[in-house]
């Protein structure tokens, strides 16, 4: 076949790397190129200290993060495999994270590019997050340099396309976006030993995409899809999230927060943990103008650690009705 090689600078080991990328550890992962059993593979990658983390972090998610250990399983026996050349070709290790808006795709994400580089699948390890906009132009020939410059931060990475299948538009006949997919589509057949690209979107538009991309679904090895939160779900992200930022729900103050919720979760563009970061972030600002309202208050360290159920009640969600 005579199709264009789409060769990215910077994917060649020995071509100098782009220090762009942020969180990039540099190191090459091969201290466990000796290694024989599972045991040697995990000491040598600290890939066990990632996957904990994701358990600890992370609340519910228990197929996600199920998936996510098999897949690092999977990666292991490779790594095992390779030691003792029994593997000759980079396993493909694309995927697809399909889920409503916040329920976690690009977190889980950026864990699984520190999985791939702990046990050396990829350099760098960081995470080039992007949509439609950033790979396709509007004008012709725009299109083939802006994916390759994407394709190029993300080389030694995980490419994480978020809402791909805007890349795909059928109603247009002369769109762009199949310029980029094509360029996708080879690179990640090509270049499989140093770049995972990670598909993410809505499950049902994401389906109806692999059906009109055959050659994109084919070269996809892992489906993961992220279930909406449970209220009670919702409610511990809100705790932990309060925690990280050194508040806690005062008196009554949880209990109001659980019924925002179930009110919230049946509005429109409810977007799981993200509603809850932002409800929390407002909340915040309630009780600081509470607080600020009282001037010659002495403030102590509880008066300003505490949400009451007031500053969650004064939201709107409240007033609906
Ligand atoms: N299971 C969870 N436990 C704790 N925090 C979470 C969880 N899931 C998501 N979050 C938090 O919620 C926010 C949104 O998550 P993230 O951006 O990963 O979701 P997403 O699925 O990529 O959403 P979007 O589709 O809106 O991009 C982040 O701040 C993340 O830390
Ligand atoms: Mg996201």
């Amino acid at each position: 076949m005579s199709a264009p090689s789409y060769s990215i600078p910077g994917s060649t080991p020995a071509a100098a790397v782009s220090s762009a990328a942020p969180a990039a550890t540099e190191k090459p992962s091969d201290n466990t190129s000796g290694a024989r059993s599972v045991a040697e593979v995990l000491e040598g990658s600290q890939v066990e200290a990632v996957l904990q983390e994701l358990d600890r972090d992370l609340v519910g998610l228990v197929p996600v993060k199920a998936r996510i250990r098999d897949i690092a399983a999977l990666l292991v026996i490779d790594k095992l495999r390779v030691n003792l050349g029994l593997t000759s070709q980079a396993p493909s290790l694309h995927m697809c994270f399909s889920g409503n808006p916040g329920t976690g795709k690009t977190t889980v994400a950026s864990r699984m590019a520190q999985i791939l580089h702990r046990l050396g699948f990829v350099r760098k390890g960081h995470l080039v997050s992007v949509t439609r906009d950033d790979l396709v132009g509007q004008y012709i020939g725009h299109t083939a340099p802006k994916t390759k410059e994407v394709l190029k931060r993300a080389m030694g990475g995980v490419l994480f396309i978020d809402e791909a299948y805007y890349l795909y538009r059928p109603e247009n006949e002369r769109d762009y976006g199949q310029e980029a997919i094509e360029i996708l589509l080879q690179v990640m057949e090509n270049q499989r030993d140093d770049l995972v690209v990670i598909l993410a979107g809505y499950k049902d538009r994401m389906d109806t995409f692999f059906q009109s991309n055959p050659g994109m679904s084919s070269r996809i090895a892992h489906h993961l899809d992220f279930p909406d939160y449970a209220v009670g779900e919702l409610l511990h992200i809100a705790g932990m999230t309060l925690a990280q930022q050194n508040y806690r729900f005062g008196e009554g103050a949880q209990a109001a927060f659980e019924r925002y919720l179930g009110l919230r979760v049946v509005q429109p563009h409810f977007a799981n943990a993200r509603s809850v970061r932002n409800a929390l972030d407002r909340a915040r600002l309630r009780q600081a103008s509470r607080l600020f309202a009282d001037r010659q208050r002495i403030l102590s360290a509880d008066d300003l650690t505490t949400i009451e159920a007031a500053d969650i009640l004064a939201s709107r969600v409240f007033q609906t009705n």
